[in-house]
């Protein structure tokens, strides 16, 4: 079972930092909204979620395509914080107020919605359902929330994400490091199991690139992304980090750089 409190308060604290390491997840949205139908002569979603929308970097745009917003996540730190930059971004543009339809602000989990069945047109979700205990869960409590031939539109993570930090750990010690991501056979099953009908899936790789071990492990405690399920109580000791850097060093490309890879499904769903 996923410690949902443990999570939330890593995404919390990470709330101040969170857009200055967020860069996976600024390529993924980019590459998840590429997947939006445009709904053509300036027609707009009646009601859109953003589903663990974390700093609100999608609520922008998903604001100029929808009449009214609901941004939920588990973290209430990193909610307080969205709305934060939403209020200094309508003081410094005013004008922006306008442009923008309300926004409704949901400290809650994906996987019980405090939202009404059939009430969603559009939900938007970018690499937050990995923070999940079963994704049959949020798509199936998604799937509730939407109107007939309303849209689903979700990134998450897939197995060989994190493949560099699994392998450099290994030979070092037996305990968790790195969380399970499902397989892409398993996130197909899932979505069967939503009911919902499939329009769109790909999977591909992100690699990122750094120049030490230190700044790819900053790269996930900027964003929050640190929490390791059903971690071992053991601590990890000087000697272990230290053979774990050794073992990641070797990975350096001819450029110099530490590669860290991300698998990635992106989803387009349809409630039928
Ligand atoms: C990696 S961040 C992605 C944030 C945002 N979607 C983006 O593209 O920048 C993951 C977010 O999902 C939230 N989250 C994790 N588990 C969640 C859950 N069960 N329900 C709602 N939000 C969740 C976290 O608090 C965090 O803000």
């Amino acid at each position: 079972m996923i410690d949902k409190n443990a999570v939330a308060r890593c995404f919390g604290k990470a709330a101040a930092s969170y857009d200055q390491h967020a860069i996976l997840q600024r390529l993924s949205s980019a590459r998840l909204l590429q997947h939006l139908p445009n709904k053509g002569n300036g027609a707009r979603y009646n009601t859109t979620v953003d589903l663990g929308c974390g700093s609100g970097a999608l609520l922008q745009t998903l604001g100029n395509c929808s009449n009214q917003l609901f941004a939920v996540d588990l973290s209430f730190g990193m909610l307080a914080h969205a709305k934060q930059q939403r209020e200094q971004q309508v003081h410094q543009y005013p004008q922006q107020d306008r442009l923008i339809p309300p926004i409704y602000w949901l400290n809650a989990d994906a996987e019980a919605l405090p939202l009404q069945s059939r009430c969603v047109d559009l939900c938007v979700s970018n690499l937050a359902l990995q923070w999940c205990d079963d994704l049959a869960t949020p798509l199936i409590e998604a799937s509730r929330c939407l109107n007939k031939d309303g849209l689903l539109l979700f990134s998450t993570l897939v197995a060989g994400s994190l493949d560099e930090l699994t392998q450099s750990w290994s030979s070092v010690n037996q305990h968790r490091h790195v969380n399970r991501f499902l397989s892409e056979g398993e996130i197909k099953t899932a979505l069967l199991k939503s009911g919902l009908s499939v329009e769109a899936f790909q999977v591909e790789i992100q690699t990122m690139y750094y120049s030490s071990v230190k700044e790819v492990m900053q790269s996930l405690k900027g964003i929050g992304a640190n929490h390791v399920h059903d971690k071992d109580a053991k601590p990890t000791t000087q000697g272990e980090l230290r053979a774990f850097k050794a073992n990641y060093e070797t990975l350096r490309d001819n450029q110099g750089l530490l590669p860290l890879s991300y698998k990635l499904a992106y989803c387009l769903l349809r409630k039928c």
